[in-house]
């Protein structure tokens, strides 16, 4: 009984598929043939999906490096800005923390001069020197940074000689003050003063002509001077 319905069954489903000689019939060979192609087409098209999603990623992580490399940029702009802007800040400290001062007066209880030869005037007795850039055993004071400096020169004196002192910078006369020789006058007062523009190692210090002299006591006769701005 079980193998009648079996017989059946499968005379019945047999009746359904073409035959040799049908014009849909489809022999086993060309059937396989079919199935080996759909079967190819099928591993291209996965090979396909799989390269598609390659390149989806590829591009999305193309487009995450260059925003990445953006995002690079600009912090290291920022970086550079950032370290200008600190080293300005440094420098601007380092120049507000620059001071140069001095003030010192010829010293002795009189008369310096007159001499034979031209000679620089050390002023003995300091006043002030913040920065130390005056030297009170040569005279010579020297420039610690470059800048813009102010000097003055006072002096007193009276016959019977007269007075001619220089500010030098360096081996150059900048300017004078001067007392003529006088036989009748009494005691004078002269001075000048000058801003000058110093490179670090300027020299400025004040030399007194040869036959000339003038009073050092009671701080009459001074030389200062101080940084006015760094250039
Ligand atoms: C900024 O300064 C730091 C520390 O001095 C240094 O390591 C860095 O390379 C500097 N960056 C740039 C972009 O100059």
């Amino acid at each position: 009984m079980i193998v009648s319905i079996c017989l059946l069954v499968f005379f019945g489903c047999g009746l359904n598929f073409a035959q040799p000689g049908d014009e849909s019939y489809v022999s086993k060979t060309e059937f396989d043939a079919l199935k080996e192609k759909l079967e190819n087409l099928e591993t291209k098209l996965r090979d396909t999906e799989i390269r598609q999603i390659n390149s989806d990623s590829q591009i999305a992580e193309l487009k995450n490096q260059e925003k990445l490399q953006a995002i690079e940029t600009r912090l290291q702009d920022s970086e550079t800005r950032l370290n200008n802007s600190e080293n300005q800040i440094m420098d601007l400290r380092k120049k507000e923390r620059t001071k140069v001062m001095f003030s010192a007066a010829a010293g002795g209880r009189g008369a310096i001069g007159p001499f034979k030869t031209d000679t620089t005037l050390i002023y003995r007795a300091v006043i002030t020197n913040i920065g130390g850039a005056y030297s009170p055993s040569t005279g010579i004071f020297t420039a610690p940074v470059a800048g813009v400096y102010y000097f003055t020169l006072f002096h007193h004196t009276g016959k019977p000689y007269g007075t001619v002192l220089y500010l030098y910078k360096n081996n150059q006369q900048v300017i004078m003050t001067q007392n003529h020789k006088a036989v009748h006058e009494t005691a004078h007062n002269g001075g000048n003063a000058v801003f000058l523009q110093l490179q670090p190692g300027d020299q400025v210090y004040v030399r007194m002509t040869a036959n000339s002299f003038i009073w050092g006591g009671n701080y009459h006769t001074t030389f200062s001077g101080f940084l006015v701005s760094q250039v």
